[in-house]
């Protein structure tokens, strides 16, 4: 398994008097500690969206998860930390890499999630079972 990290940043906007532009260029995202940008292979939107889903991890997957409509929350778990994060705003980009297992909870009626996803979609990628993602964080080596 890949190392396990997550970010966020937020991407430049446009402003004029025709309303605003956000600009994703997955060239030149500078996310700091986050490794480099991926190919995208793979676009998802999610909408209508209620109660939690996710719950699971991935293997290899990396994704960047916006949120151009709406809000909603993201709860995060791997070998390094855990986190939980609001997206709520267009500008925001959130990198999920591999190992990290996720929960998507308290969507706004009007939430939509656009995913960038660096391969295509493979069942065989996900981790479902929490007690086989907490066997497989915990054989990883330490961390330096
Ligand atoms: P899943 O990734 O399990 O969504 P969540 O964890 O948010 O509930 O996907 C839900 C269903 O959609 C599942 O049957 C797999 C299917 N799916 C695809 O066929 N292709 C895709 O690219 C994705 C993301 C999901």
């Amino acid at each position: 398994m890949a190392l396990s990290l997550v970010g966020m940043w937020k991407h430049p906007a446009h402003y004029d008097d025709m309303g605003h532009l956000v600009v994703r260029d997955l060239e030149q995202i500078d996310p700091g500690n986050i490794v480099a940008p991926f190919e995208v292979k793979r676009v998802y939107c999610l909408y209508g969206s209620s109660g939690a889903r996710g719950n699971h991890a991935h293997r290899k997957l990396e994704q960047i998860v916006t949120c151009p409509v709406g809000s909603c929350t993201i709860d995060m778990v791997n070998r390094e930390r855990r986190w939980s994060v609001r997206l709520d705003h267009p500008t925001q980009g959130l990198y999920i890499g591999p190992g990290t297992w996720r929960v998507l909870r308290d969507f706004s009626p009007d939430c939509v999630l656009v995913v960038l996803a660096s391969e295509p979609y493979d069942e065989s990628d996900y981790i479902r079972d929490p007690d086989e993602f907490m066997k497989s964080i915990r054989e990883l080596p330490a961390l330096p």
